[in-house]
Protein backbone atom coordinates (compact mmCIF):
# COMPACT_ATOMS: atom_id res chain seq x y z
CA UNK A 1 0.00 0.00 0.00
CA UNK A 2 1.44 3.47 -0.93
CA UNK A 3 -0.88 5.73 0.70
CA UNK A 4 -4.10 5.55 2.82
CA UNK A 5 -6.80 8.63 2.24
CA UNK A 6 -9.90 6.40 1.10
CA UNK A 7 -11.24 2.45 0.32
CA UNK A 8 -9.46 3.18 -3.30
CA UNK A 9 -5.94 2.38 -1.58
CA UNK A 10 -6.85 -1.19 -0.46
CA UNK A 11 -6.33 -3.83 -3.26
CA UNK A 12 -8.48 -6.33 -1.06
CA UNK A 13 -10.50 -5.39 1.68
CA UNK A 14 -11.48 -8.88 3.06
CA UNK A 15 -7.91 -9.35 3.20
CA UNK A 16 -6.58 -6.16 5.17
CA UNK A 17 -10.06 -6.94 7.41
CA UNK A 18 -8.53 -10.55 8.22
CA UNK A 19 -4.83 -8.86 8.76
CA UNK A 20 -6.44 -6.14 11.47
CA UNK A 21 -8.37 -9.62 13.13
CA UNK A 22 -4.68 -11.63 13.14
CA UNK A 23 -3.53 -8.51 14.53
CA UNK A 24 -6.32 -8.21 17.46
CA UNK A 25 -5.61 -11.74 18.07
CA UNK A 26 -1.74 -11.02 18.64
CA UNK A 27 -0.94 -7.36 18.12
CA UNK A 28 3.14 -7.75 19.42
CA UNK A 29 3.64 -10.03 16.07
CA UNK A 30 5.68 -6.91 14.18
CA UNK A 31 7.25 -5.14 16.53
CA UNK A 32 10.69 -5.26 14.62
CA UNK A 33 8.77 -4.17 11.09
CA UNK A 34 8.76 -0.06 12.15
CA UNK A 35 12.25 -0.09 13.47
CA UNK A 36 14.28 2.39 13.23
CA UNK A 37 11.48 4.54 11.03
CA UNK A 38 9.25 7.18 12.18
CA UNK A 39 5.63 8.48 11.90
CA UNK A 40 4.52 11.91 11.94
CA UNK A 41 0.79 12.13 13.11
CA UNK A 42 -0.39 15.57 12.57
CA UNK A 43 -3.78 16.63 13.93
CA UNK A 44 -5.33 20.20 12.73
CA UNK A 45 -7.99 18.93 14.73
CA UNK A 46 -9.06 17.58 17.90
CA UNK A 47 -9.49 13.66 18.98
CA UNK A 48 -9.45 11.21 21.02
CA UNK A 49 -9.71 7.53 19.21
CA UNK A 50 -7.67 8.72 16.17
CA UNK A 51 -4.87 10.06 18.20
CA UNK A 52 -4.52 7.30 20.56
CA UNK A 53 -5.36 3.66 18.36
CA UNK A 54 -2.83 5.11 16.14
CA UNK A 55 -0.12 5.96 18.81
CA UNK A 56 -0.88 2.33 19.93
CA UNK A 57 -0.66 0.72 16.44
CA UNK A 58 2.84 2.42 15.89
CA UNK A 59 4.45 1.55 18.93
CA UNK A 60 3.08 -2.00 18.38
CA UNK A 61 5.15 -2.10 15.20
CA UNK A 62 7.81 -0.32 16.65
CA UNK A 63 8.05 2.98 14.89
CA UNK A 64 8.84 6.22 16.47
CA UNK A 65 5.89 8.81 16.84
CA UNK A 66 6.01 11.74 16.59
CA UNK A 67 2.89 13.82 17.39
CA UNK A 68 1.82 16.84 17.07
CA UNK A 69 -1.11 19.04 17.97
CA UNK A 70 -0.68 21.36 15.38
CA UNK A 71 -3.69 23.56 15.66
CA UNK A 72 -2.76 24.02 19.96
CA UNK A 73 1.08 23.50 19.49
CA UNK A 74 2.62 24.56 16.49
CA UNK A 75 2.62 27.78 14.25
CA UNK A 76 -0.68 29.13 12.73
CA UNK A 77 -0.29 27.64 9.46
CA UNK A 78 -1.72 30.02 6.15
CA UNK A 79 -3.37 27.07 3.38
CA UNK A 80 -3.68 30.02 0.67
CA UNK A 81 -1.29 29.59 -2.55
CA UNK A 82 0.41 32.76 -2.95
CA UNK A 83 -0.76 34.67 0.07
CA UNK A 84 1.01 37.65 1.44
CA UNK A 85 1.22 36.35 4.76
CA UNK A 86 0.96 39.79 6.70
CA UNK A 87 -1.75 38.76 9.05
CA UNK A 88 -2.08 36.48 11.18
CA UNK A 89 -0.42 33.35 10.23
CA UNK A 90 2.77 32.51 10.20
CA UNK A 91 3.93 29.30 8.61
CA UNK A 92 2.80 28.35 5.17
CA UNK A 93 1.35 24.36 5.18
CA UNK A 94 3.59 24.21 2.42
CA UNK A 95 6.63 24.65 3.87
CA UNK A 96 5.42 22.49 7.18
CA UNK A 97 5.17 19.60 5.19
CA UNK A 98 8.54 19.97 3.61
CA UNK A 99 9.94 20.10 7.25
CA UNK A 100 7.56 17.27 7.95
CA UNK A 101 9.48 14.98 4.95
CA UNK A 102 12.74 15.63 7.00
CA UNK A 103 11.66 14.26 10.24
CA UNK A 104 8.89 11.81 8.93
CA UNK A 105 9.19 8.29 6.92
CA UNK A 106 5.17 8.12 6.84
CA UNK A 107 3.17 11.67 7.34
CA UNK A 108 -0.64 10.87 9.06
CA UNK A 109 -2.71 13.75 8.63
CA UNK A 110 -6.37 15.24 10.28
CA UNK A 111 -7.53 17.69 8.41
CA UNK A 112 -11.22 18.13 8.92
CA UNK A 113 -13.74 20.10 6.40
CA UNK A 114 -13.99 23.94 7.45
CA UNK A 115 -17.88 23.80 6.56
CA UNK A 116 -17.44 27.77 5.25
CA UNK A 117 -17.07 26.67 1.35
CA UNK A 118 -18.29 23.34 -0.24
CA UNK A 119 -16.15 23.75 -3.05
CA UNK A 120 -12.96 23.79 -0.67
CA UNK A 121 -13.93 20.86 1.35
CA UNK A 122 -14.85 18.79 -1.85
CA UNK A 123 -11.68 19.08 -2.98
CA UNK A 124 -10.36 18.70 -0.08
CA UNK A 125 -8.33 21.50 0.01
CA UNK A 126 -6.14 20.23 2.77
CA UNK A 127 -5.33 16.81 2.20
CA UNK A 128 -4.79 17.28 -1.47
CA UNK A 129 -1.40 20.22 0.07
CA UNK A 130 0.04 16.61 1.48
CA UNK A 131 -0.91 14.65 -1.36
CA UNK A 132 1.14 16.87 -3.21
CA UNK A 133 4.05 18.26 -1.33
CA UNK A 134 4.79 14.54 1.06
CA UNK A 135 7.27 12.99 -0.36
CA UNK A 136 6.55 10.22 2.07
CA UNK A 137 3.33 7.95 1.78
CA UNK A 138 0.56 9.92 3.34
CA UNK A 139 -2.59 8.23 5.93
CA UNK A 140 -5.64 10.04 6.39
CA UNK A 141 -6.71 10.59 10.12
CA UNK A 142 -9.99 12.14 8.84
CA UNK A 143 -10.06 14.25 5.81
CA UNK A 144 -13.13 17.06 4.90
CA UNK A 145 -15.19 13.97 2.92
CA UNK A 146 -13.93 10.70 4.43
CA UNK A 147 -12.62 9.05 7.65
CA UNK A 148 -11.29 5.62 5.97
CA UNK A 149 -9.41 4.20 9.65
CA UNK A 150 -12.14 4.74 11.22
CA UNK A 151 -14.39 2.97 7.88
CA UNK A 152 -11.99 -0.05 8.46
CA UNK A 153 -12.54 -0.49 11.74
CA UNK A 154 -16.24 -0.80 10.99
CA UNK A 155 -15.81 -3.58 8.48
CA UNK A 156 -13.45 -5.27 10.91
CA UNK A 157 -16.39 -4.55 13.82
CA UNK A 158 -19.18 -5.73 11.47
CA UNK A 159 -17.16 -8.78 10.08
CA UNK A 160 -16.71 -10.08 14.20
CA UNK A 161 -20.33 -9.74 14.56
CA UNK A 162 -21.61 -11.84 11.30
CA UNK A 163 -20.88 -14.99 9.86
CA UNK A 164 -20.36 -14.08 6.37
CA UNK A 165 -18.32 -16.70 5.61
CA UNK A 166 -20.38 -19.67 7.61
CA UNK A 167 -18.99 -22.48 5.54
CA UNK A 168 -19.38 -24.82 8.69
CA UNK A 169 -23.11 -24.56 8.99
CA UNK A 170 -25.63 -27.02 7.27
CA UNK A 171 -27.17 -26.31 4.37
CA UNK A 172 -30.58 -26.24 6.48
CA UNK A 173 -29.34 -23.82 8.67
CA UNK A 174 -27.75 -21.85 6.19
CA UNK A 175 -31.68 -21.42 4.18
CA UNK A 176 -32.68 -20.22 7.41
CA UNK A 177 -29.85 -17.31 7.92
CA UNK A 178 -29.93 -14.23 5.87
CA UNK A 179 -26.62 -14.25 3.69
CA UNK A 180 -26.24 -10.43 4.41
CA UNK A 181 -26.67 -8.24 7.51
CA UNK A 182 -29.19 -5.66 6.41
CA UNK A 183 -26.93 -2.23 7.51
CA UNK A 184 -28.58 1.40 8.17
CA UNK A 185 -26.87 4.20 8.45
CA UNK A 186 -29.74 6.36 10.47
CA UNK A 187 -28.78 10.09 10.65
CA UNK A 188 -29.41 11.23 14.11
CA UNK A 189 -29.74 15.11 15.35
CA UNK A 190 -27.13 17.35 16.71
CA UNK A 191 -26.78 20.62 18.32
CA UNK A 192 -24.73 22.37 15.40
CA UNK A 193 -23.64 21.58 11.97
CA UNK A 194 -21.10 19.06 11.36
CA UNK A 195 -19.12 17.44 8.58
CA UNK A 196 -20.02 14.41 6.17
CA UNK A 197 -16.39 12.44 6.12
CA UNK A 198 -17.90 9.50 8.23
CA UNK A 199 -21.21 9.05 6.75
CA UNK A 200 -19.98 9.17 3.37
CA UNK A 201 -16.74 7.40 4.02
CA UNK A 202 -19.15 4.86 6.04
CA UNK A 203 -21.70 4.42 2.38
CA UNK A 204 -18.43 3.89 0.22
CA UNK A 205 -16.66 1.12 2.54
CA UNK A 206 -20.45 -0.78 3.08
CA UNK A 207 -20.20 -1.17 -0.47
CA UNK A 208 -17.54 -2.62 -1.08
CA UNK A 209 -19.04 -5.41 1.66
CA UNK A 210 -20.95 -8.00 1.29
CA UNK A 211 -23.88 -6.36 3.04
CA UNK A 212 -27.46 -4.47 2.42
CA UNK A 213 -26.91 -0.88 3.21
CA UNK A 214 -29.77 1.89 3.71
CA UNK A 215 -29.36 5.02 4.19
CA UNK A 216 -32.00 6.99 6.55
CA UNK A 217 -32.01 10.61 6.93
CA UNK A 218 -34.82 13.56 6.99
CA UNK A 219 -35.44 15.39 3.98
CA UNK A 220 -32.82 17.84 2.82
CA UNK A 221 -30.01 15.62 4.37
CA UNK A 222 -29.24 13.06 1.38
CA UNK A 223 -25.43 13.11 1.51
CA UNK A 224 -23.36 13.38 -1.10
CA UNK A 225 -24.46 11.06 -4.27
CA UNK A 226 -20.66 10.57 -5.49
CA UNK A 227 -20.54 8.46 -2.43
CA UNK A 228 -23.76 6.96 -1.85
CA UNK A 229 -24.36 6.37 -5.63
CA UNK A 230 -26.97 3.62 -5.50
CA UNK A 231 -27.70 3.44 -2.08
CA UNK A 232 -31.01 2.94 -1.18
CA UNK A 233 -31.85 6.47 0.68
CA UNK A 234 -35.39 6.13 3.17
CA UNK A 235 -36.52 9.45 4.98
CA UNK A 236 -38.79 7.38 7.00
CA UNK A 237 -36.17 5.96 9.81
CA UNK A 238 -39.40 3.83 11.44
CA UNK A 239 -39.93 2.17 7.58
CA UNK A 240 -35.54 1.83 7.03
CA UNK A 241 -34.86 0.70 10.47
CA UNK A 242 -37.07 -2.83 9.78
CA UNK A 243 -35.42 -5.64 10.43
CA UNK A 244 -31.75 -3.77 10.26
CA UNK A 245 -29.05 -6.14 11.92
CA UNK A 246 -26.77 -3.70 12.66
CA UNK A 247 -27.80 0.74 13.03
CA UNK A 248 -24.96 3.23 11.86
CA UNK A 249 -25.57 6.22 13.59
CA UNK A 250 -24.32 9.65 12.98
CA UNK A 251 -25.08 13.37 12.39
CA UNK A 252 -24.35 15.39 9.60
CA UNK A 253 -25.23 19.09 8.07
CA UNK A 254 -27.12 19.23 4.68
CA UNK A 255 -24.89 18.95 2.09
CA UNK A 256 -26.93 20.28 -1.22
CA UNK A 257 -27.45 23.35 1.10
CA UNK A 258 -23.87 23.23 2.54
CA UNK A 259 -23.62 23.49 6.12
CA UNK A 260 -26.91 24.45 7.17
CA UNK A 261 -29.41 22.16 9.35
CA UNK A 262 -32.86 22.65 7.32
CA UNK A 263 -35.68 22.06 10.65
CA UNK A 264 -36.65 18.25 11.09
CA UNK A 265 -40.09 17.82 12.77
CA UNK A 266 -39.70 14.40 13.50
CA UNK A 267 -37.78 13.09 16.91
CA UNK A 268 -34.87 10.70 14.90
CA UNK A 269 -32.74 10.10 18.48
CA UNK A 270 -32.45 6.53 18.35
CA UNK A 271 -34.30 4.79 21.37
CA UNK A 272 -34.71 1.26 22.55
CA UNK A 273 -38.37 1.77 21.39
CA UNK A 274 -37.08 2.29 17.53
CA UNK A 275 -34.54 -1.22 18.32
CA UNK A 276 -37.81 -3.37 18.43
CA UNK A 277 -38.60 -3.02 14.82
CA UNK A 278 -34.92 -4.46 14.02
CA UNK A 279 -33.52 -7.48 14.21
CA UNK A 280 -32.08 -7.46 17.65
CA UNK A 281 -30.00 -4.74 15.96
CA UNK A 282 -25.94 -4.06 17.06
CA UNK A 283 -26.03 -0.31 17.51
CA UNK A 284 -22.49 1.47 16.41
CA UNK A 285 -21.41 4.82 16.55
CA UNK A 286 -17.91 6.73 15.95
CA UNK A 287 -17.49 8.73 18.62
CA UNK A 288 -17.47 10.97 20.21
CA UNK A 289 -21.72 10.43 20.72
CA UNK A 290 -23.80 13.46 22.70
CA UNK A 291 -25.76 11.23 24.70
CA UNK A 292 -29.78 11.65 24.90
CA UNK A 293 -29.21 13.86 21.57
CA UNK A 294 -27.92 11.28 18.66
CA UNK A 295 -28.87 8.45 20.88
CA UNK A 296 -30.46 7.52 24.17
CA UNK A 297 -28.45 6.37 27.72
CA UNK A 298 -30.41 3.43 27.53
CA UNK A 299 -29.36 2.19 24.09
CA UNK A 300 -25.71 3.16 24.60
CA UNK A 301 -25.54 1.30 27.61
CA UNK A 302 -27.82 -1.48 25.97
CA UNK A 303 -26.23 -4.73 25.03
CA UNK A 304 -27.09 -3.94 21.77
CA UNK A 305 -24.27 -1.52 21.17
CA UNK A 306 -21.08 -2.42 20.00
CA UNK A 307 -19.69 0.80 20.26
CA UNK A 308 -16.90 0.40 23.04
CA UNK A 309 -15.59 -2.93 20.97
CA UNK A 310 -15.76 -0.46 17.47
CA UNK A 311 -13.47 2.23 19.40
CA UNK A 312 -10.92 -1.02 20.61
CA UNK A 313 -10.94 -2.06 16.42
CA UNK A 314 -9.31 1.53 15.90
CA UNK A 315 -6.18 0.29 16.83
CA UNK A 316 -5.99 -2.99 14.92
CA UNK A 317 -7.39 -1.21 11.52
CA UNK A 318 -4.59 1.40 12.48
CA UNK A 319 -1.88 -1.39 12.66
CA UNK A 320 -2.93 -3.17 9.86
CA UNK A 321 -2.68 0.01 7.53
CA UNK A 322 0.81 1.16 8.50
CA UNK A 323 1.80 -2.23 9.04
CA UNK A 324 0.69 -2.69 4.83
CA UNK A 325 2.58 1.06 4.50
CA UNK A 326 5.85 -0.42 6.26
CA UNK A 327 6.06 -3.88 3.52
CA UNK A 328 5.86 -1.16 0.94
CA UNK A 329 8.95 0.75 2.86
CA UNK A 330 10.91 -2.33 3.70
CA UNK A 331 10.70 -3.35 0.38
CA UNK A 332 12.83 -0.43 -1.57
N1 LIG B 1 -14.05 8.45 15.93
C1 LIG B 1 -13.02 9.31 15.99
O1 LIG B 1 -12.36 9.61 14.99
O2 LIG B 1 -12.77 9.77 17.25
P1 LIG B 1 -11.78 10.98 17.57
O3 LIG B 1 -12.37 12.20 16.86
O4 LIG B 1 -11.79 11.13 19.05
O5 LIG B 1 -10.43 10.68 17.02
Amino acid sequence: MKKFTSVSDVENLQEIIKKALQIKENPLSETEKGKGKTIGLVFLNSSLRTRLSSQIAAQNLGLNILTLNAAQEAWSLEFADGAAMNGDTVEHIKDAIEVLNQYCDIIAVRCFAGMKSKEDDVNESILSQFEQHAKVPVISLESATRHPLQSLADCITITENWHFDDSSSSPQAKLSVKSKPKVVLTWAPHIKPIAHAVGNSFAEWMQEMDVELVIANPEGYDLDKNFTKDVKVIHDQEEALKDADFIYVKNWSSFDDYAAMPEVKENWMLTNKKLANTNQGKVMHCLPVRRNVELSDEVMDSKNSIIYQQAKNRIFSAQAVFSEILDELNSK
